[in-house]
Parts: C-alpha cells; structure tokens; sequence
C-alpha cells in the first residue's frame, strides 16, 4: 500500500514535469504556425508638449487560444497583476482613448501629452498563462525654444534657431512669427543677413499643425552700427 502511494505519486510528477513544457510550446508557436506578436508604428514618439498623439499597430496570437481582453499599461505597472489598467477599450476617459477592432489593429489616442511616458499593449487570452505583453512605446515630449543671441550688431547676421529636447516625429515644417505675424520663411535655423534695425522684435516659433502651440517669445535687439 505504501510503496504503491509512493509510487504513483513518483510517476504523477515525472508525468506531470514535461507536460506543461510541451503545452506552452505548443501554444507559443501555434498549431498553424501564427505566434504572438505586437508592432507599433511608430515605435518611438516625440511630440510637442500639449499636443494629440496616436500610437497606432496590431498585433496577432496563436490561432488556437481565445483573446479575452486587450488593455494597455504603462510604466510603472506591476507585471503579474497588470495593474494599473492605463487604457481599456469599452472605457472612455476624456484624455485617453483606445480601440481595437477584428483584424488586431489597435490604437491609442493621447489628448494633452505633457510628461514622458512608456506604454505597453498588454492581452490575455482564455488560457491564464498565455498572455502577451508588447515592448514598450517610449513617448519623449518637447516644448520649442527660440535659441539665438539677444543682441546682435546691424549689417551683422543672425541666427534664430526652432530648438527640441527630441527629434518630432514626423519631420516638422517650422513657422516664425515676428510680433505676432506671421513671415514667410519655413527654415530652421531662421537666417537674417545681414540684419538690419527693421529686424529688431519679438520672434517665436511654432511646428505646422500645431500653431496653437508656439515657443515663448524671444527678444532680438539689434544695436547700431557706431560710426565716427
Ligand atoms: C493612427 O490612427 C488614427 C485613427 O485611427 C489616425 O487618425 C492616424 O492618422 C493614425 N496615425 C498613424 C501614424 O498611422
Ligand atoms: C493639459 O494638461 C496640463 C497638465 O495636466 C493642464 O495644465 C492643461 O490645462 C491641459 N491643457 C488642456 C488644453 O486641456
């Protein structure tokens, strides 16, 4: 009676050990070849502070399992529990939208970005197990600075540079603006040379699209030339 107990406890867990192993591989591979994946585009983001950003991919699982809940977390979160929940499809919160449709594409809106931040797309399946979690999107945010010398000396140059603390991501057309109007030049760095007593004022500069989000003003005086 012991030793038969024993025993059967003994080829329980042999049996037991492998199982497991054969089933998760099975799984992570899919009976029809489709594993998990989850691709973003854009992988990293730069945006201006206080704009509207979307994160936009899909993803695919294994045929066999049964996707019961695609959610996105963001750093910091804790890895077994997914909590906290940052944005959950069926729940709308004003600054923060997402949405999944039939083909696995995805999508989250970000109204106001004002801190960076990593997000991660995160889905569970039927089987407790099977869960996926998507690299992380790193969302960089940047206001715009007028960088240039506040003086500068008439028929001499100067410089006006749009400055970033990140590289936008989808390459930015600059606009300047002198006191308020608007100039026709979309180059970054502004050039005027040489310059002149006319050139003297307020500058700020903005990306197109986001006009509403300008660069401080910025104070260019231009002091006269002394002649004897
Ligand atoms: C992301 O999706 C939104 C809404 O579906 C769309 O307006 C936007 O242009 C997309 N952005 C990119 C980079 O594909
Ligand atoms: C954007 O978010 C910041 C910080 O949370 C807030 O101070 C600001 O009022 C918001 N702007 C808009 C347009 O909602």
């Amino acid at each position: 009676m012991h030793v038969d107990g024993c025993k059967s406890v003994c080829l329980m867990m042999s049996l037991r050990t492998p199982l497991p192993t054969l089933i998760t591989l099975f799984m992570s591979l899919g009976v029809d070849g489709t594993e998990w994946s989850v691709k973003y585009n854009p992988t990293k983001i730069c945006a201006l502070k206080g704009s509207t950003v979307f994160i936009n991919g899909s993803y695919t699982y294994p045929a066999e399992l049964e996707v019961k809940e695609e959610f996105w977390v963001k750093e910091p979160f804790d890895r077994e529990q997914d909590t906290p929940v940052y944005c959950k499809p069926t729940k709308d919160s004003g600054t923060v939208q997402c949405y999944v449709d039939k083909q696995q594409k995805f999508s989250l809106k970000l109204i106001n970005v004002t801190k960076e931040d990593d997000y991660y797309f995160r889905i569970k399946t039927n089987v407790i197990e099977q869960k996926w979690l998507g690299d992380p999107v790193k969302i960089s945010v940047t206001e715009l600075l007028v960088n240039t010398l506040l003086e500068v000396i008439e028929r001499e140059a100067a410089v006006l540079t749009c400055t970033t603390t990140c590289s936008l991501t989808d390459s930015p057309t600059f606009i300047w603006y002198k006191n308020g109007r608007r100039l026709s030049s979309n180059t970054n760095p502004l050039h005027l040379r040489p310059v002149s007593s006319e050139d003297a004022g307020s500058y700020m500069c903005a990306v197109r699209g986001y006009e509403h989000l300008p660069s401080p003003a910025q104070t260019l005086t231009v002091r006269c030339e002394f002649t004897m």
